[in-house]
């Protein structure tokens, strides 16, 4: 990967103090997830990259959310703006946070697919054509709800106009202002201070440092942005919903060129913290979610959900499985319709079947649990083979109780084991048996069976013959 020499003249002001008013949430915007990170994460991932001698982070509303979710980085500084009177104003509280750099960069906290290479593009051509402000604009098919870019006769940016205060002819306009823009240090504090808020939304707007600044002489540039998926702001939940799109569509794409093969990708999701290994399929509907770990040649069945779970090599998951911290061996296949809890830890070559619940256990290597059985609180040894419906009764109404069953055991079906309760290696426990004292090694152990009776005259009742 290219190395970039750190950015250690540029501070970065992230602005995140609006309540998002068009989410219609009581969760601060830029902490609504997309695909399990925090809007505000990726940004503020975004920028570090920079490496920037600081970044400034404006909160306002419910900002001691906010900060209880970022905590405490290193460079990082806080502002507060106690009452959301707009971008301009935003800025502006950053004044006393900042000093000692060439250029500020600010950003809205609410982009969360911009990347890194974007920006660094903008800070080379403002330092290299010598502006006082650069603006990265660009161009897109629907313009709604952005500031417009009004250029004069020569080309040059006049003037951002927003949404509600744009008349007929500017609502046209495609070239869109991102929000993001590089700034002298040395003159951005004069334009702000100048800003007023005669608009359609009372607020001190930002963008009215273009104006300002041509007032005052200022040299103003853009940069248009190759791709303009990257400023995508968040406004509303159908804006979430579509950068959540887009960044799907990335993280499949990375992990597609790194040997994963995906059938319908656009049915998968894949959250950020999520590892896959070479030659894994991932077929159509599955969902891998957390810190979910896959390795080398696995195939992950449809319509399965993996949160949080560790999945070694070979592993083969049949489709409409739910797992959730649980852990995985080498080579083991589960489901379909297999439900793994937390703490279920399986080991390699285990086999489990259809209809089979597992929670907080430990399953030994090429043990079969192969249909419609519960087991929780239990250690299973190696190379046992579980009957169908057997049930480990765990709880007694207030406490769970262990089973241990050793190596080699064979567990007949439909068999009730009342924990706590051990069971020795090499037993075998005939089917229909409820087991409620210690097995000792080897053997068959029984429950008493009632006694099977045969009634060859018996009639099956008729029902009433009807004309
Ligand atoms: C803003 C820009 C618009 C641009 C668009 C790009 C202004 C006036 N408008 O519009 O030109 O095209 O972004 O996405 O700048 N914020 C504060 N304090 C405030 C107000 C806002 O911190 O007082 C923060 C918000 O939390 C948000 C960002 O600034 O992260 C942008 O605010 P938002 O209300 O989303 O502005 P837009 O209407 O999208
Ligand atoms: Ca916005």
């Amino acid at each position: 990967m290219l190395q970039h020499a750190p950015l250690d003249d540029l501070q970065i002001c992230v602005l995140a103090a609006g309540k998002g008013k068009r989410m219609c949430s009581s969760l601060p915007k830029v902490l609504h997830p997309l695909l399990g990170r925090a809007m505000v994460d990726y940004v503020l991932r975004t920028v570090e990259k920079l490496q920037p001698k600081g970044i400034a982070l404006v909160t306002g509303h419910a900002s001691e959310l906010v900060q209880a979710h970022v905590g405490n980085p290193a460079n990082l500084s806080w502002v507060i703006q106690d009452q959301q009177l707009g971008t301009g104003h935003a800025v502006r509280q950053c004044e006393a946070a900042i000093r000692d750099v060439r250029d500020v960069l600010i950003v809205c906290g609410d982009t969360p697919l911009l990347q890194s290479d974007t920006l660094r593009q903008l800070v080379a051509r403002h330092r290299s054509s010598g502006a006082g402000i650069t603006v990265l604009t660009a161009e897109v098919s629907n313009p709604f709800g952005y500031g417009r870019i009004v250029r004069a006769e020569d080309g040059s940016i006049a003037q951002i106009v927003e949404e509600r205060d744009a008349d007929a002819t500017q609502k046209k306009i495609c070239e869109v202002c991102s929000g993001i823009y590089c700034v002298r240090f040395d003159t951005l504090f004069t334009l702000l201070h100048q800003i007023e808020n005669r608009n359609a939304q009372q607020e001190y707007y930002l963008p009215d440092i273009v104006p300002i600044g041509l007032q005052h002489g200022v040299k103003i540039d853009s940069d248009t942005m190759r791709d303009a998926d990257d400023m995508l702001g968040i406004n509303n939940r159908i804006q979430l919903a579509e950068a959540e799109r887009i960044m799907q569509q990335r993280i499949i794409h990375d992990w597609q060129l790194q040997g994963v093969t995906i059938e319908q990708p656009e049915s998968v999701r894949i959250e950020h913290g999520v590892r896959i290994g070479n030659d894994t399929t991932l077929c159509a509907g599955c969902q891998l979610t957390g810190n979910t770990a896959i390795g080398d040649n696995c195939e992950i069945g449809s319509y399965s959900i993996i949160h949080d779970g560790w999945i070694d090599d070979g592993v083969r998951i049949l489709p409409y499985c739910h797992i959730e911290s649980a852990s995985i061996g080498n080579g083991a296949s589960i489901g379909p319709f297999a439900r793994l809890r937390p703490e279920a830890k399986l080991d390699s070559d285990v086999h489990v079947g259809n209809f089979v619940e597992i929670k907080k256990s430990v399953v030994g290597h090429g043990s079969k649990i192969n249909h419609l059985t519960y087991i929780g609180d239990s250690v299973i040894g190696e190379a046992c083979n579980i009957g169908a419906g057997t049930i480990t009764c765990n709880y007694d109404g207030a406490n769970k109780h262990q089973t241990t069953i050793g190596d080699h055991v064979f567990i007949g079906s439909d068999t009730k084991l009342i924990a706590p309760i051990t069971v020795g290696d090499n037993a075998t426990v005939g089917a229909g048996s409820i087991i409620t004292k210690d097995i000792r090694k080897g053997g068959l152990t029984l429950s008493a069976r009632p006694e099977q009776r045969h009634l060859p005259h018996w009639q099956r009742p008729s029902k009433p013959h009807q004309e």
